[in-house]
């Protein structure tokens, strides 16, 4: 997904925070509502605008979020003082690798983290090794670090089945979202298997339920022009419920890794 199809999709993302934030908790901890952000120092690689992060935030001692989209960055800071979170929730604008140089020294990071979470973000992040590496030096020992993408789901066979409508939308980049996680994954794999991190897979099947074909249509496809939006709501049909609404499942998978 390039810039521009994230800053359209950022605005309809949020639909489906509260269920994702669930599930994901369950898979880190293997039961619901643990006590897993109480009291610790997170840092949240590729927070984007806040979604996963402001579900947590407020039990932390504190959070650092960044991300190297100034705007999302920006609709955080305004949902972080609505909030009334300044004082636990700092997101800043940038990537790990030169934040870290530019912050070395400052409060931020002066102590290392208990928790690194990288929620849906490992696979977009160009510099993998890199920024792993200097996640790496910023953890805590005994600390974690979580990775979260969808693996799976209704919602790539979706988007594989009805390709032909993607010549100029994702052309070849949605079906292939698959195939990123998966390399992605992968190479997760071999650093931490190199470090010695003990790994703990998970993975949980969501359900994304949307009010209407409209608002489904648009998160799963937000740049769609309106004669693809036509074709394809006969489609997204398939997936409603009595009452209208259109619930597809997405396998999430996410890792836990513990630092010996
Ligand atoms: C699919 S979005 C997920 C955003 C957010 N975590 C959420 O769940 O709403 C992926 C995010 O990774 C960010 N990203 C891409 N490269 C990055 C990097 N090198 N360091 C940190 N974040 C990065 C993007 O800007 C984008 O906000």
């Amino acid at each position: 997904m390039n810039e521009e199809q994230y800053e359209e999709w950022s605005h309809y993302y949020d639909v489906t925070d509260e269920v994702e934030f669930r599930e994901v908790n369950i898979c880190i901890s293997g039961k619901p509502s643990p006590d897993l952000w109480n009291q610790k120092r997170v840092l949240e690689v590729g927070s984007g605008s806040g979604r996963f992060t402001l579900k947590y935030a407020d039990r932390t001692s504190l959070t650092l979020a960044i991300d190297p989209d100034e705007e999302r960055i920006k609709m955080m800071k305004v949902k972080v003082n609505q909030l009334g979170l300044s004082d636990k929730c700092c997101p800043i604008a940038g990537e790990l690798c030169a934040l870290s140089k530019s912050l070395a020294g400052s409060d931020f990071l002066e102590e290392k983290f208990d928790v690194i979470v990288f929620p849906w973000s490992w696979a977009y992040i160009d510099n993998k090794i890199e920024t792993y590496d200097v996640a790496k030096s910023l953890l805590a020992k005994d600390g974690m670090m979580v990775f979260t993408m969808v693996v799976d789901g209704e919602f790539e066979k979706f988007v594989i089945e009805r390709n032909h409508l993607h010549k100029h939308l994702y052309e070849t980049d949605a079906p292939n979202d698959l195939n990123r996680n998966i390399k992605s994954m992968n190479l997760l794999k071999e650093l931490m298997e190199e470090d010695q991190f003990q790994m703990t897979k998970r993975s949980i099947t969501t359900s994304f339920k949307f009010d209407n074909i409209d608002v489904a249509s648009r998160l799963i496809y937000p740049l769609l022009i309106e004669e693809d939006m036509d074709e394809i709501k006969p489609a997204l049909e398939m997936y409603s419920d009595d009452n209208g609404r259109i619930i597809m499942s997405d396998e999430l998978l996410c890792v836990v890794a513990r630092s010996n």
